[in-house]
């Protein structure tokens, strides 16, 4: 059965630029399903990491993403039976997961993953790739994007609400060096898709970011 007539929204976007929260409330908004990226690159460096696979053995990493046991249920992610949806979002399985996303055989390993979640009635996909490489023919993209101190605060409230520890100086430093690991690597790397549009967040409360997302899909399917 072709997908190709399935609406997508792709919202793609450095680390902390909300991108998470307005995806989520924008698919919940129009029922549609929703994609995180990144909890699958998140889920493979998780697994990685408590299997002790070297974060260079590329063909190893593959084969982790390959066969994934992941299932998402509402907000939760579980491995295998194991509810990680907290553990997956620690700084150290974050730092580790934009380490392996550089590696082509993994992003590839996820590629089929990935495209299987569009399914009607719509998807809506958070990621860095979605709209350049997973879905270039999505019927909106947008590029979130916020200041870096911005971020980090954002970071810092969501890691102390669920109850880790953190720090605004270590935080930034993470977040630069991130940044210029997902921008500078040569596979999939993190830029606003063409056609792409931009929507600064550092001073947007989610609720109006969610609402211009909105707007511009109505826009879109009114045309
Ligand atoms: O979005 P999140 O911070 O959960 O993603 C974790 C890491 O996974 C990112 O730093 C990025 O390197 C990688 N990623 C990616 N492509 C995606 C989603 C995430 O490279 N589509």
């Amino acid at each position: 059965m072709p997908t190709s007539h399935i609406p997508v929204i792709t919202i793609d976007g450095p680390t902390a630029s909300g991108k998470g929260t307005v995806a989520h409330c924008v698919a919940y908004r129009l029922g549609f399903h929703y994609l995180d990226s990144g909890a699958l690159y998140r889920l493979t460096s998780l697994s990685a990491l408590r299997k002790g696979v070297d974060l260079s053995d590329e063909h190893a990493l593959s084969k982790l993403a390959g066969a994934l046991p992941c299932t998402f249920e509402g907000e939760r992610v579980f491995l295998g039976h194991d509810d990680v949806s907290v553990a997956i979002r620690a700084e150290e399985v974050g730092n580790a997961a934009s380490k392996i996303a550089g590696l082509t055989a993994v992003r590839q390993a996820l590629y089929g993953l990935q495209l299987h979640f569009r399914k009607a009635p719509g998807l809506v996909a958070d990621g860095r790739d979605m709209g350049t490489v997973i879905f270039p023919h999505a019927t909106l993209k947008v590029f979130l994007t916020a200041s870096v101190e911005a971020r980090a605060q954002r970071r810092y409230k969501q890691l102390i609400d669920k109850g880790f520890s953190a720090n605004m100086t270590d935080l930034l430093k993470d977040l630069n060096e991130r940044d210029e690991r997902d921008a500078n690597r040569t596979v999939a790397p993190l830029r606003p898709a063409e056609g792409a549009v931009i929507l600064d967040t550092s001073t947007m409360a989610a609720d109006e970011a969610v609402g211009r997302v909105l707007e511009m899909y109505a826009a879109i399917k009114a045309a």
